[in-house]
């Protein structure tokens, strides 16, 4: 089969790395890929979200299956497009997509369809958000409804704070049209998780639980990045939450969509926040994340693309009669290693040193996310370059090993998290 993957970051060489060990795999092409993914597949110089040029090259290359890692192109339709002209594609339609697209539409799924999540109010005006903040007070939790490239939450310690998230998000339009309307929520206390299905809307066959580290410091402190390292599985999710988390969360959400004739087709992913009162959804994403996907598929042990087919051609009912999926019951970590000043501006072109020297480990791969090749050279590209993951027999093993590697390898400037994991030794 030839196989294209949508995207650059790591979570798209982790889908590369893991689909190029299906034996129905000819080809494999990636746009636009990166410097590590370029070791797996071809790849394209298209943007992920560049839709006309990607259904040209996979009309013209004979593409079988088209695997969407960004949202972007998804709430743009891009699976809507190429399923036109008959052509495969994992990830969800537009509408289905607007579960990450609006966070408005997903709220209200979620109170119409009984799912736990956090109270809110939806405003398209200023100035009763503004009102609203000052009666209830701080901390709350404010959200632009449309895509803003994972910045458009700020949950707010001070009223005033989030008075100014409003004002940036309505007034000063900081997101475009992402923030003509906001949500304003209840802050809720406890640790996040990220649980993922794939479905097509008839079968649910979840992943293993992970758990991402946004905080680019240790702690949990400092600004919010796209994810500075994951685990799995993540202990403090245990075989009881799992399930109440199937149940409330994930099988009301899909079933919500369908009874709205909206058929969800491709990875859901469920951000959840284990609270006293019980699991709440947070948001939904519809792709995989990142960097959990890299934490994630290592531990996989079933063939990515059998299910992914599977899935886009409604056939995951035979699928789970089969075999659902095979996992190692081996931890896995990943740590992302960033470029100085990440994530704020930061510099490129950084030689990257000791990748062989890691890699010679065992039960260790590192993913690229931001790196570019130059002749024998690996090259830092981005804000997040690296995610080094390794297995382990125990979480603590994984990490000890994980860190391991990350001592190996390094470029200017680079930073990472060193308690990647840690909330796992602590509560499992
Ligand atoms: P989201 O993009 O909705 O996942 O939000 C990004 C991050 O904001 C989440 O991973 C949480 O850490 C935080 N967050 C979102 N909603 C809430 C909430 N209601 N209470 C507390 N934290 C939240
Ligand atoms: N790790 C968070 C995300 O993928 O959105």
């Amino acid at each position: 089969m030839r196989i294209l993957v949508i995207g650059s970051g790591g979570r798209e060489h982790a889908l590369t790395w893991k689909i190029t060990q299906s034996e129905l795999v000819d080809k494999l092409f990636c746009a636009p890929g990166n410097g590590g993914i370029s070791q797996v597949a071809e790849c394209v110089d298209i943007k992920a979200d560049n839709i006309p040029q990607l259904l040209d090259f996979a009309r013209r290359e004979k593409i079988d299956l088209t695997v969407v890692g960004p949202e972007a192109a998804l709430a743009a339709g891009l699976s809507d497009e190429f399923t036109k002209y008959g052509l495969k594609v994992f990830g969800p339609l537009k509408l289905a997509a607007k579960l990450e697209g609006s966070k408005v539409f997903a709220k209200e799924l979620m109170a119409k369809y009984n799912v736990p999540t956090a109270d809110f109010r939806v405003f398209d005006n200023p100035g009763e958000a503004i009102r609203y903040i000052e009666k209830i007070g701080a901390p709350c939790v404010v959200k632009a409804d449309g895509l803003a490239q994972g910045k458009g939450v700020v949950v707010a310690q001070t009223v005033d704070e989030a008075k100014k998230a409003v004002s940036a998000m309505m007034q000063e339009k900081i997101f475009g049209t992402a923030g003509n309307k906001v949500i304003i929520e209840e802050c809720l206390q406890g640790q996040e998780a990220s649980i993922l299905v794939f479905t097509d809307s008839k079968e649910i066959i979840p992943l293993v639980s992970s758990q991402d580290h946004k905080r680019v410091f240790d702690n949990d402190q400092g600004a919010n990045t796209g994810g500075m390292g994951a685990y799995s599985p993540a202990p403090v999710v245990t075989p009881g939450l799992f399930k109440e988390i199937m149940e409330k969360v994930i099988y009301r959400t899909v079933d919500g969509l369908v009874r709205e004739g909206i058929i969800y087709k491709g990875v859901l992913y469920a951000g959840i926040m284990l609270t006293k009162e019980g699991p709440k959804a947070l948001e939904f994403n519809v792709r995989f994340g990142d960097p959990e996907t890299q934490a994630i598929l290592p531990r996989l042990k079933s063939d990515l693309l059998q299910v992914m087919l599977a899935t886009s051609d409604d056939k995951l009912n035979k699928f789970s009669k089969t075999g659902v999926l095979d996992w190692e019951t081996r931890a896995c970590v990943c740590v992302v290693c960033a470029a100085g000043g990440y994530p704020g501006s930061y510099e490129k072109a950084k030689v990257i040193s000791g990748l062989e020297e890691a890699a010679q480990l065992k039960d260790l791969v590192v993913f690229h996310a931001g790196t570019k090749k130059s002749a024998a050279k690996y090259l830092t590209n981005g804000g997040r370059v690296l995610g080094v993951t390794g297995l382990g027999n125990t979480i603590k093993e994984a990490i000890e090993k994980t860190y391991q590697a990350v001592g190996k390898i390094s470029f200017e400037g680079m930073h990472y998290r060193r308690d990647i994991g840690r909330k796992a030794v602590v509560s499992s």
